[in-house]
């Protein structure tokens, strides 16, 4: 909540759900706050774009020029975060880190840190070790600036951020 500004928002949740975070911060909020929901699954309530937000996020962005773009994934929303570099939005995200317990950081993302291909196939422990850094690495290669980053203590798999790309 302190990272959004005082003023007027549109916001893309882009992996929507219930849309449980956006409509209590709604509600919180002293400033009209619209939100443009992307959910893919089909047992969820309201309204919303129903498909896979890369499908939907060049039209948006293009368009309706959102302040911020939430990516609240259950894993690394790696190819989300590719695509907003690549259409080159201006604005906030947010996105949610999580590591499975089977799966590393998304392959396209280590070889963008030129990570090799044998220390991706033996190095799972280490990758999982540094995940944290590596994706700051990442944000700060890729043009994100105000990177802001919360690790959760009790974990090594999941964290919050926040970013802008201008
Ligand atoms: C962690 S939940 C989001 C919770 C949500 N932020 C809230 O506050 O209630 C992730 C959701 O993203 C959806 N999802 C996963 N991949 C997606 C994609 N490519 N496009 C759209 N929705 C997706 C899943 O179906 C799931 O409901």
């Amino acid at each position: 909540m302190d990272v959004l500004p005082d003023a007027p928002l549109l916001v893309v949740d882009a992996f929507s759900a219930d849309e449980e975070i956006w409509s209590a911060i709604r509600r919180q909020r002293k400033f009209p706050t619209k939100v443009i929901r992307i959910e893919k699954g089909k047992d969820h309530c309201g309204f919303f774009l129903w498909g896979d937000n890369l499908k939907f996020l060049p039209e948006i962005v293009e368009h309706a020029k959102p302040d911020a773009v939430d990516l609240d994934a259950y894993g690394v929303p790696f190819a989300q975060m590719q695509l907003l570099r690549d259409l080159r939005y201006s604005g906030m995200v947010f996105a949610t880190a999580i590591l499975s317990k089977i799966a590393s950081l998304p392959n396209a993302m280590l070889r963008d840190l030129e990570i090799s291909d044998a220390m991706i196939r033996d190095g799972s422990r280490l990758i999982t070790y540094q995940f944290y850094d590596l994706i700051l690495e990442w944000l700060n290669k890729n043009g994100a600036t105000d990177i802001r980053a919360i690790r959760k203590e009790d974990s090594l798999r999941k964290m919050y951020l926040s970013y802008r790309l201008n």
